[in-house]
């Protein structure tokens, strides 16, 4: 008997359920809390698990993150020690995210903003365009969504640069890794795209300081941010003041440090700021389920498993 949970204490546990049937229907699908007995459960899928929830169950050999992101796992300071993790890499979810940056990064480019402003004012304003090549995006994270978001983004025509923990060669995407070489990213860098992970090394750091390290010397003279990472990530107080003092142009926000992005915050209504609630790359259960249904087939083969969360560094 294997059974399979599925501990969602802030989503709707339904489709995930039926998608998992659907992709392994010899699986015994249970929905936390209604655990049933304990000792069937050899598998978990979660997002946000509660304390001592995962701790609870003696037969578990897997737990999957429901998400591409770890943080709502690895903050469950109760796990079972010596469980593996594995987290999302799907292509349904990649493809979604690069749709989100490469929109993102060519409204800025192209001022869509801008031109709804004076459509709606009516202003035939053929103000000067620029092309992609003069345009650098500098993307911090360089994993599997960051890779795939340079790869269109190069293909554009736009200078692709991208910083990770080591370095990585990308046809091109000129690579910088580690702190030493932060600082070389950041200095030509005109629009900058956040795909970290969330973790004790990223928190809070995208701030002033960050910013001031940008380049000037892009088309609109200051630089444009882009966080589709983790909301903790970046220093909400420090955007604002660098947009209102001019040394950031504009920024768009997938994340934010408290979701949903409380009623009274000012980058709600900032002209310069595009707010979106966290859905830059959704998590279809259909595909996210067929992806652990693999996993689980591979795993019961030969004990391998794929895309397992470094537990060093948190993600
Ligand atoms: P990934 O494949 O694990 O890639 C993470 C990247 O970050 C890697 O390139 C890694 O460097 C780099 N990195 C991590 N810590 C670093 C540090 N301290 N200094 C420099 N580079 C560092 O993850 P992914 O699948 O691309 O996902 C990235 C993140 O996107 C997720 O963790 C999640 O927070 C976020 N996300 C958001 C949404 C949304 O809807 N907004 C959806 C999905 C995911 P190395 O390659 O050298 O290890
Ligand atoms: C969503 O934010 C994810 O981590 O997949």
């Amino acid at each position: 008997m294997s059974a399979f949970l599925i501990v969602t204490p802030t989503w709707d546990a339904t489709p995930w359920a039926k998608a998992m049937k659907a992709a392994r229907p010899e699986l015994d699908i249970r929905i936390w809390p209604e655990t049933g007995r304990v000792e069937d459960i050899t598998y978990a899928a979660a997002w946000l698990p509660p304390a001592d929830v995962l701790k609870g169950l003696p037969k578990l050999k897997v737990i999957f993150s429901l998400g591409a992101g770890v943080d709502a796992i690895l903050s469950d300071k109760t796990l079972p020690r010596g469980v593996p993790i594995v987290r999302v890499n799907d292509d349904d979810l990649t493809m979604r995210m690069s749709e989100y940056i490469v929109l993102q990064v060519l409204m800025h480019h192209r001022q869509q903003r801008r031109l709804d402003e004076n459509q709606r004012n009516k202003i035939w304003d053929q103000f000067p365009t620029h092309a992609a090549k003069d345009m650098s995006v500098g993307i911090m994270g360089l994993g599997v969504l960051g890779q795939d978001a340079a790869r269109k983004l190069a293909m554009m025509g736009f200078k692709v640069r991208g910083w990770s923990r080591g370095a990585k060669q990308i046809e091109s995407v000129s690579s910088f890794a580690g702190h030493e070489q932060l600082d070389a990213f950041l200095g030509d860098t005109d629009i900058l795209v956040c795909l970290l992970p969330a973790t004790a090394e990223t928190d809070g750091l995208i701030n002033s300081a960050l910013i001031a390290k940008l380049s000037r010397k892009g088309p609109f003279g200051a630089p444009i941010l882009i966080n589709a990472g983790r909301g903790r990530q970046q220093n909400e107080d420090d955007i604002l003041a660098c947009l209102n003092a001019g040394t950031l142009h504009a920024a768009s926000l997938d994340v934010f440090r408290k979701e949903p992005l409380p009623k009274e915050s000012a980058l709600w209504r900032h002209p310069r700021v595009t707010v979106t609630p966290h859905i830059a790359a959704d998590s279809d259960p259909a595909a996210i389920c067929a992806y652990l249904a693999r996993q689980i087939e591979n795993f019961e083969k030969d004990g391998a498993l794929q895309n397992i969360v470094d537990m060093r560094h948190g993600y």
